[in-house]
């Protein structure tokens, strides 16, 4: 990118190759995972970050080893790696076929996960593990809704919480969708919640509600998940894009908290705790990201044309020659 706005502004191009520094790697990747946040960040008017120009976007990937800096010991040339570098010191950007950046943002993906899963993880899989487990503070045995569970986020909710011993209940829109909600562990999969439908979640909670909800659209739900959710729950927003009027009385009434949440919150330890987890969440088979539409890099325009608009079955990814 040279200048920001619409997605007509991701140029494919040649840039000189990154040379790690002390505590730096560089990765070769053959995947990137493609996040709202990099559409948001390329207008320029993103309240968390706006890059100095010219920027390669992209924080997640996955790939192999193929430059160690100074200092590094967890990693050599040749390892199978992710990427996850929200918050790295440095990072030149996932949409390319090199990346460098802070070596402690790169961990070890199992031969059991392809590269096209690997860049699925990153954001959506610390996300998901922060929401869940930073600010919701789930215990096994609760009973969570994630409201809109088929997107990149949502389904990793969805697999972690089903992991410890919680029962899901997950929404979608579209079959595909539903059907990858179902086979990552939700009990229950239904519609997105509206005014007609809270009967619906209140009877598979027993009339309770569910303790937990992780909200992925808040300007539409929130009213709606504040009569759904059980006395003293929590409601964790993750995803909102607008405004809403609201009733305080009905988080009063129950002692309901909602909770706001943004990664970019996490502080260092929190972070490097997160992917420690997802690392073994990995390892154990508890996680296993499910990839959607595929594009390549000469496609990020396409992609970023598409992501915040099309109906989620899985993670977008662009592959990388
Ligand atoms: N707070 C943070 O730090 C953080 C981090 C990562 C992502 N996010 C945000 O979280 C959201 C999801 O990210 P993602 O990467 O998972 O995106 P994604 O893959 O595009 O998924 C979007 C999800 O939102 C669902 N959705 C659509 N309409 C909905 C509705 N009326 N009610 C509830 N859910 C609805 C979609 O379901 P259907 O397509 O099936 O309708 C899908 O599951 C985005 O807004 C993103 O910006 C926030």
């Amino acid at each position: 990118m040279s200048r920001f706005g619409g997605p007509e502004v991701l140029e494919y191009t040649e840039v000189d190759e990154p040379i790690p520094a002390t505590s730096e790697v560089r990765v070769r990747l053959f995947a990137a995972g493609i996040n709202p946040n990099e559409a948001y960040i390329r207008t320029g008017t993103y309240s968390f970050y706006t890059p100095e120009l010219p920027y390669t976007p992209g924080f997640d990937g996955a790939g192999v080893v193929d430059a160690v800096g100074e200092g590094v010991k967890h990693l050599k040339i040749g390892d199978r790696v992710f990427v996850a570098a929200l918050l790295a010191k440095r990072n030149t950007g996932t949409y390319a076929q090199k990346v460098v950046c802070d070596a402690n943002a790169v961990h070890r993906l199992p031969e059991s996960i392809s590269y096209q899963q690997g860049a699925s993880l990153g954001i959506p899989a610390l996300t998901a593990y922060r929401a869940l487990f930073h600010r919701a503070k789930i215990k096994p045995g609760e009973t969570v809704l994630i409201h809109g569970a088929s997107g990149g986020v949502g389904l990793l909710v969805v697999q972690m919480a089903k992991g410890i011993g919680a029962t899901v209940i997950g929404t979608a829109s579209i079959e595909e969708g539903k059907s990858l909600v179902k086979a990552s562990g939700a009990t229950h999969v239904l519609e997105h919640i509206t005014e007609g439908s809270i009967d619906k979640i209140i009877s598979l909670t027993n009339g309770k509600g569910p303790e937990v909800i992780i909200e992925f659209l808040a300007n539409m739900n929130l009213e709606t998940d504040l009569k759904m959710i059980a006395p003293y729950g929590r409601i964790v927003v993750v995803g909102n894009r607008g405004s809403l009027e609201i009733n305080p009385r009905l988080a009063m009434m129950k002692e309901a908290d909602i909770l706001g949440m943004a990664l970019w919150n996490a502080s260092p330890d929190e972070y490097n705790a997160s992917l420690h987890a997802v690392e073994a969440f990995l390892e154990s088979g508890m996680l296993h990201p499910e990839v959607g539409d595929e594009l390549t890099l000469e496609e990020a325009e396409k992609a970023h044309a598409q992501i915040l608009n099309k109906k989620a079955r899985g993670k977008m990814i662009l592959s990388i020659d």
